[in-house]
């Protein structure tokens, strides 16, 4: 069995913790080892992943197809198991949580927001939104209570009542958002979040994303090819062949000078 902690330096991969090595990490994995077994090959898709997020963070996780982003946001959020390693959740090891448990907290705790949006099509953007609520037992008035306010957090209270064929791709994305935010969660995960949108959109996208974190503390992790999305968080974490290779500081200054409010961010968004 491969150790469970592996010391920066003497293999070449880097520790991700950036400013959370002390301490309040929302999430923290050490060690963590996933290899898929087709039958015919054996893919190393994380080989020993160190990385810790802070509350609060807004991180980008980057680097090449196959490197491994996916299955680190699907391991890390509970979605799938890992061959060896530890992940703590807010302080709770994800091992000894339990499957009922485990699915409870990414209920509760997660938000995911992925390049494809995931919508139903017969349902309107309401609906959508409110429907992990039901699923977790929310009565229907409280539920729609709750959508009603995420979607205006996301500039779409107007939109409540369109199904996802009458609506753009940026505002079809912000229908993913808001249905990531409507449980209050502590983290919200993003899977190219901007992948299937033009430029300007995808900016738009960033835009709200990073005055969600800025004025709801939201903390965020990205995965994501773009490097205009990686230059907006406050972190970019590297990895490369299932291993973090490095981590920088993004630039979210640049993102100050669009000033605003999500209100007036959202004007004209078609
Ligand atoms: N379910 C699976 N079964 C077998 N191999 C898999 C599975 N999922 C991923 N892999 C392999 O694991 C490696 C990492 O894949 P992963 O999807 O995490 O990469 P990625 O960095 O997200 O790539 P991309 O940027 O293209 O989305 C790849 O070699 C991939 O082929
Ligand atoms: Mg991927």
């Amino acid at each position: 069995m491969p150790s469970l902690r592996r010391s920066n330096g003497t293999n070449g991969t880097h520790r991700a913790n950036g400013s959370v090595a002390g301490g309040d990490a929302i999430i923290r994995a050490e060690g963590v080892v996933k290899t898929y077994d087709t039958g015919t090959t054996k893919v190393r898709a994380l080989r020993g992943v160190d990385f810790a997020v802070g509350r609060g963070e807004m991180v980008a996780v980057m680097g090449p197809s196959g490197c491994g982003k996916t299955t680190l946001l699907n391991c890390l959020s509970g979605l799938d198991d890992v061959d060896s390693g530890t992940i703590y959740l807010e302080g709770q090891d994800l091992a000894r949580m339990g499957d009922r448990k485990r699915t409870d907290y990414r209920a509760k705790r997660m938000g995911f927001v992925f390049q494809v949006y995931n919508l139903l099509p017969v349902l309107s953007a309401i609906e959508n939104v409110e429907l992990p609520l039901l699923v977790s037992g929310i009565r229907p008035k409280e539920a729609r209570v709750k959508a009603t306010a995420a979607l205006e957090t996301v500039g779409l209270g107007e939109w409540a009542k369109h199904r996802p064929a009458e609506l753009s791709g940026g505002q079809r994305q912000r229908v993913t958002i808001a249905r990531s935010l409507v449980n209050n969660p502590a983290l919200v995960w993003g899977d190219e979040p901007t992948g299937a949108l033009d430029s300007s959109t995808a900016t738009e996208i960033m835009d709200l994303l990073r005055e969600l974190n800025r004025s709801q503390g939201l903390t965020l992790i990205l995965v994501t090819h773009d490097p205009g999305v990686g230059a907006q968080c406050d972190r970019i974490v590297r990895m490369r062949d299932g291993e973090v290779v490095g981590e920088e500081r993004g630039t979210p200054a640049a993102a100050q000078t669009l000033g605003g409010t999500l209100s007036t961010q959202v004007v004209g968004v078609h």
